[in-house]
């Protein structure tokens, strides 16, 4: 076995993957978020935003696949070292260890399965179609793929745009609980600043929370709406 799938398979080595890859997923929500947050800036903002990826070509692909097999590698790190926590600890201590426990720590793999759950429920939504409407044939005065339309249609159903902020509630979950581990894990705990690598994870999680919830809510609101000619 090379050192590379020895370093994989230590549960030091699965620590590193799990807050490497969860790094670059961060990394993902932040540029995606700041793509979405064009909203605000209307539809002329977002469709030529959304047709600059497009363009991007077989580079989008790369991007795309890169993206997958990252989240992949994270899902099953999570899986196998939760079966692996699991396995290696005595039942007679099961009750005091679980009492020690923080509800964060106990709702990861829940809540991440619950997150995987909602990207399969939002590409269906907005890339596939299957959700109420095909919003994907949607397009714009300029020809473009009519990304702003397609976001405000999808959004004004109540149930829809709910189930983004539960769903969203529980990814700032998520992130509270993974970003303060990734800083463990990285050796970033330094007594000197114990407080402010505590509120990190929760600092970011909550900025992440309110820029994606405030896309649903001000569409359901009619903040953001389809204005005629657009
Ligand atoms: C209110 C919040 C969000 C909005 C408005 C939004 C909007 C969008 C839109 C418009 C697309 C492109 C659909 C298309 O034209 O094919 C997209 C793709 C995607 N979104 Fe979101 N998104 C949100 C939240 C999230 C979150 C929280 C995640 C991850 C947990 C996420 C993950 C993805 C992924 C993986 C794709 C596919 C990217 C690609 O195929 O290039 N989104 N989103």
């Amino acid at each position: 076995m090379s050192w590379v799938c020895r370093l994989y398979r230590s549960s030091l080595g699965a620590k590193y993957v799990m807050a490497s890859t969860g790094v670059l997923l961060l990394g993902f929500l932040i540029a995606h978020l700041l793509g979405n947050l064009q909203m605000f800036a209307g539809a002329d903002a977002v469709n030529s935003y959304a047709e600059s990826l497009r363009a991007l070509g077989p580079l989008l692909w790369v991007a795309r696949i890169g993206l997958l097999v990252i989240a992949g590698v994270h899902i099953v790190t999570a899986l196998r070292l939760a079966k692996a926590n699991e396995a290696a600890r005595p039942v007679a201590y099961v009750k005091q260890a679980s009492r020690q426990v923080k509800p964060q720590t106990k709702t990861m793999v829940l809540s991440g399965l619950v997150i995987l759950g909602y990207v399969v429920y939002h590409l269906a939504h907005f890339t596939w179609g299957f959700v109420l409407h095909d919003y994907s044939t949607l397009v714009d005065t300029e020809g473009r793929h009519d990304v702003y339309s397609m976001v405000v249609y999808g959004f004004q159903c109540w149930w829809v745009s709910a189930s983004y902020l539960v769903a969203l509630a529980l990814l700032a979950l998520h992130l509270c609980h993974g970003i303060t581990s990734a800083f463990q894990t990285f050796g970033l705990n330094h007594a000197k600043y114990a407080t402010a690598i505590k509120l990190t994870g929760p600092a970011i999680a909550t900025l992440l929370f309110l820029g994606y919830a405030s896309i649903p809510v001000a569409c359901w609101l009619g903040i953001v709406q389809i204005l005629e000619g657009t």
